[in-house]
């Protein structure tokens, strides 16, 4: 099975790629922001609490999303293979998918990270923010996701790529020509 990550700062484009991918590769895409959001649109009890750190741009705990990982594997455990995006962001988050994998005989096959500098990031939240309303598309929380992902994220893609799996893509361009780009590393693994 093909199993991807999709990884790079808040506004690198890994949403807008990950809908070309599933196009073209027919994976499963799972989303661990669009899921929280999903539970916050409902105002279940996990969407309540997730909803406040979230406007603030800190991470919901390992322990939630790891469970919502754990229920999207199990649903899809026949295939065809997966796009995680937005997930995992902690070396904890990284462990604990290596070993649900492992439960089904799979293994992630690549890694691949959004190059986009900040400005560029800011400048796109900012007009997503005006166009869809997303309530952590503010300059302040914007500011404060970059510095977590930079903080508690940027170790994942250390942990991939000890393990030879970590390929960084240029993030800048139009949306085609960067997905050209990912189209080229995914047809090298798979
Ligand atoms: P999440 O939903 O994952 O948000 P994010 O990482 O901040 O990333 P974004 O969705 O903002 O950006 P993207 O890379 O998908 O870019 P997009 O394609 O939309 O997480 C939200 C929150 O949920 C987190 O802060 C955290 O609280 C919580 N959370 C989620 N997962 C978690 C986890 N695993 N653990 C703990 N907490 C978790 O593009 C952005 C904009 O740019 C769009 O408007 C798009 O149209 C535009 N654009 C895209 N490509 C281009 C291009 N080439 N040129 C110009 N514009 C472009
Ligand atoms: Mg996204």
């Amino acid at each position: 099975m093909l199993n991807l990550i999709l990884f790079g700062p808040p506004g690198s484009g890994k949403g807008t790629q990950s809908e070309k991918i599933i196009q073209k590769y027919k994976l499963v895409h799972i989303s661990t922001g669009d899921l929280l959001r999903e539970e916050v649109a409902n105002q279940t009890e996990l969407g309540m609490k997730a909803k406040k750190i979230m406007d603030s741009g800190e991470l919901v705990s390992d322990r939630i999303v790891i469970g919502m990982i754990r229920k999207k594997l199990e649903e899809h455990r026949a295939g065809p293979g997966f796009i995680f995006d937005g997930f995992p962001r902690t070396v904890a988050q990284a462990r604990e998918l290596r070993k649900a994998l492992t439960d089904y005989d799979e293994e992630i096959s690549v890694m691949i990270s959004l190059d986009v500098p900040r400005e560029e990031l800011v400048k796109r939240l900012l007009n997503r923010g005006k166009e869809t309303g997303r309530t952590d598309d503010n300059l302040e929380t914007i500011n404060n996701r970059i510095d977590v992902y930079e903080k508690q994220t940027i170790p994942v893609a250390h942990y991939y790529d000890k393990m030879r799996k970590y390929v960084p893509v240029d993030g800048m361009g139009s949306i085609d020509a960067i997905f050209k780009r990912i189209v080229k590393v995914i047809d090298q693994v798979k």
